[in-house]
């Protein structure tokens, strides 16, 4: 088995690579002076497992441009088999149609994907109106969940307090982690007029007057929903908000216009950001033991 990267999840990479004791092997990935793509492996791949890791973040485009280059690479020089590893898996909020003519973006990502990676092990995909992974791969697929290290990164922090889910499908993540540490759970009502523009309401009503409250989504992309969330909870005289993400994008100054509403922000390292304390590193070498 080979580890490789692309750019993104570099030090997920290494980390793997010495834990199951594999060369780790970064590509070369440059452009010629018009934009083409230059990508070359820097070792032999013939007859081995190559295993690219590789977060859709930053740049979701140029990341899976990337990872279909380099899997095609890693087929064409005699890789056995083809294993994606991506933390942060882009392009899945995009599941219908929602105006007439528009791309169904997973739909392509995974068309994609299918026609030159083996399997592909991500966490905590964006699940919302396909029942899983199934619904667009054909390749094999393995969904992990960052559901346990975040319940104890909350857990090891805060005795007691209250689980939001910001809206409805965050629910998945908001139940399981407060069940698991018996904390209070409420889901919002998220109405989204705009990519910049949502409100929040409470529907099933929970008491949050002077407790922790923990708000989980597992994206973080402008923070507004976040933000909205807040806002709720403060007005609810919260005594302390903490905001947990499994995918931290921070687009568009996200974090600079959080950092009034929380005390604080955290996510886990499955995109690469100033924020991450939670390490996700451990789910993913669970499955790639499998593979060795
Ligand atoms: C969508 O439903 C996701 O779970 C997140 O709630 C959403 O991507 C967050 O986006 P933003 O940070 O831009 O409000």
């Amino acid at each position: 088995m080979i580890i490789i990267s692309c750019g993104n999840s570099v030090d997920i990479a290494k980390k793997l690579a010495k834990q199951l004791k594999v060369k780790y092997s970064p590509l070369t990935v440059s452009a010629f002076p018009d934009g083409d793509i230059y990508l070359k492996f820097n070792t032999e791949l013939k007859g081995k497992k190559v295993v690219i890791v590789q977060s859709f973040q930053p740049h979701s485009d140029m990341s899976l441009f990337d990872i279909v280059f380099a899997a095609e690479t890693a087929k064409d020089l005699g890789a056995k088999k083809v294993i994606l590893a991506a933390p942060y898996l882009a392009y899945m909020r995009q599941d219908k149609r929602f105006n007439p003519g528009e791309a169904i973006s997973s739909r392509i990502m995974a068309k994609l994907l299918n026609g030159c990676i083996d399997k592909i092990i991500t966490i905590d995909p964006h699940i919302h109106r396909y029942k899983s992974l199934k619904d667009i791969f054909t390749i094999s697929t393995k969904k992990m969940t960052a559901n346990l290290v975040m319940a104890d990164y909350i857990k090891k922090r805060i005795k007691s307090g209250v689980i939001i889910g910001p809206d409805w499908e965050s629910y998945q993540w908001a139940e399981e982690i407060a069940n698991k540490i018996k904390f209070e759970c409420t889901v919002f009502k998220k109405t989204r007029f705009s990519s910049r523009h949502v409100e929040e309401e409470m529907i099933k009503p929970v008491e949050l007057k002077g407790k922790n409250v923990v708000i989980v989504d597992d994206i973080i992309s402008t923070g507004h929903t976040m933000i909205e969330a807040a806002k709720k909870a403060r007005k609810m005289k919260a005594k302390s908000v903490m905001a947990i993400g499994v995918h931290g994008l921070f687009v568009e100054n996200g974090l600079k216009k959080m950092e009034s509403y929380f005390d604080s922000i955290v996510t886990t390292n499955c995109i690469e950001h100033k924020t991450n304390k939670i390490d996700i590193s451990p789910l993913l070498l669970e499955e790639l033991k499998k593979e060795k």
